[in-house]
């Protein structure tokens, strides 16, 4: 249905052996009641498309569409607004120290620091931003309409975690990351707990036999994580199949995941990951998420940005607004689709029934109405 476009996909031969529990259910019981709490919540739909499962030769394509979460745009409010707020309980707890006294700050490729400025905004504390030099300025404003301070530097995502770690270590600010390493890992995990909502969401949405494939889009790898999590706590218990099979994908010029699954041990992308899927512009994977990943995904593939210009043209003409880090997992699924050794290697057939997570709308307006082209409604194809 795309391309041809050149893509990448790796089996995991790590896939399905027992490891850590990185999530573990009591945190997930915990952030779902918190969230479904909230006076604005309200689960996104989950759209059928059934002309792209009969282009591509499955069953079913279910997407769940995350445009609406929280009028943010993204999934992204799930992790870093929930996490935001318990960081504040815990701090009231701990030491009495009110919302106003506090200062969270993260580094962002857009929508994370957005979610986290509305999460300190609802709450009322300070919030500060860090982005790197291409963050465009369409997500600056929709982060800054928070409240939040916002602060430019060069590099890349990475290096601007770096920074909003420096800058917190000397003014006693309270990192809120969507990534972990050793030693921090308590608010990335509550992010993903937090994650793990859209995916229970979508099994709740979800009619009939439950999915056999989930394409999930990897930035640091915490949403496919939760994700993968999830779909093992929501399926496994109650039914003989094996739990769907995760396939993770990353932008081509980011596949840090990938390349962490071909070494076996979690390893950093070199270059300026420079790809137009922002969100997923991530050259070192998330610890937790990793741990997860590492035996819970089926498989790993890296797309090309074409491709995924091409799925937002897809979805648009179907009536679904999806930003460029949102269409990945579309596009992983349609190469895959298309390709026969893949097909095979990801035991893709007209039974498959497959789960999609439309990660986020047009968080950058500007930046989608040039991709997809001036108030067009391109055809099906
Ligand atoms: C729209 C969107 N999808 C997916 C992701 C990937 O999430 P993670 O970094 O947890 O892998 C991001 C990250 O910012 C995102 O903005």
């Amino acid at each position: 249905m795309i391309g041809p476009y050149a893509f990448k996909l790796f089996a995991n031969p790590r896939a399905g052996t027992p490891g850590l529990v990185v999530l573990p259910d009591r945190g997930f019981r915990r952030a779902r009641a918190a969230i479904t709490g909230w006076t604005d919540y309200v689960p996104t739909p989950l759209h059928l498309l059934p002309t792209i499962a009969t282009r591509a030769g499955v069953a079913k394509v279910g997407l769940k569409d995350e445009a609406g979460r929280f009028g943010l745009g993204s999934f992204k409010a799930l992790g870093g607004a929930y996490a935001v707020a318990m960081l504040l309980a815990n701090e009231f707890s701990r030491a009495r120290t009110a919302p106003a006294d506090i200062t969270v700050t993260c580094a962002t490729d857009g929508n994370h620091g957005r979610a986290v400025a509305w999460g300190a905004h609802r709450l009322g504390c300070r919030c500060v931003v860090f982005v790197h030099e291409t963050v465009s300025q369409g997500r600056v404003d929709a982060i800054a309409a928070y409240d939040a301070e916002v602060r430019r530097l060069p590099g890349t995502y990475d290096d601007a975690v770096r920074e909003a770690d420096r800058v917190a270590h000397i003014e006693n600010w309270f990192v809120v990351s969507d990534t972990s390493r050793p030693g921090y890992t308590e608010i990335p995990r509550d992010i993903m707990q937090g994650y793990r909502l859209m995916a229970e969401e979508a099994a709740d949405q979800w009619q009939g036999a439950q999915p056999t494939h989930v394409f999930i889009q990897g930035g640091v790898g915490g949403v496919a994580a939760a994700v993968s999590a999830q779909m093992r706590a929501r399926y496994r218990p109650v039914s003989k199949l094996p739990a769907p099979k995760i396939i993770v994908v990353e932008p081509d010029k980011a596949a840090c995941l990938l390349a962490s699954a071909e070494l076996g041990a979690p390893t950093a992308v070199p270059g300026n990951l420079d790809t137009m899927m922002a969100g997923l512009a991530c050259g070192e994977p998330s610890l937790l998420a990793w741990q997860e990943l590492e035996r819970g995904a089926t498989a790993f593939m890296a797309v090309p940005d074409d491709a995924a210009i091409a799925c937002m043209k897809l979805l648009a003409a179907l009536g679904i607004v999806s930003g460029e880090s949102g269409v990945a997992g579309l596009a992983g699924f349609l190469l895959a689709a298309g390709n026969p050794a893949a097909r095979e290697t990801l035991s893709l057939g007209p039974e498959s029934r497959v789960l999609l997570f439309s990660t986020e709308g047009a968080t950058d307006p500007a930046l989608y109405a040039r991709l997809i082209g001036p108030s067009t409604t391109p055809a099906l194809p």
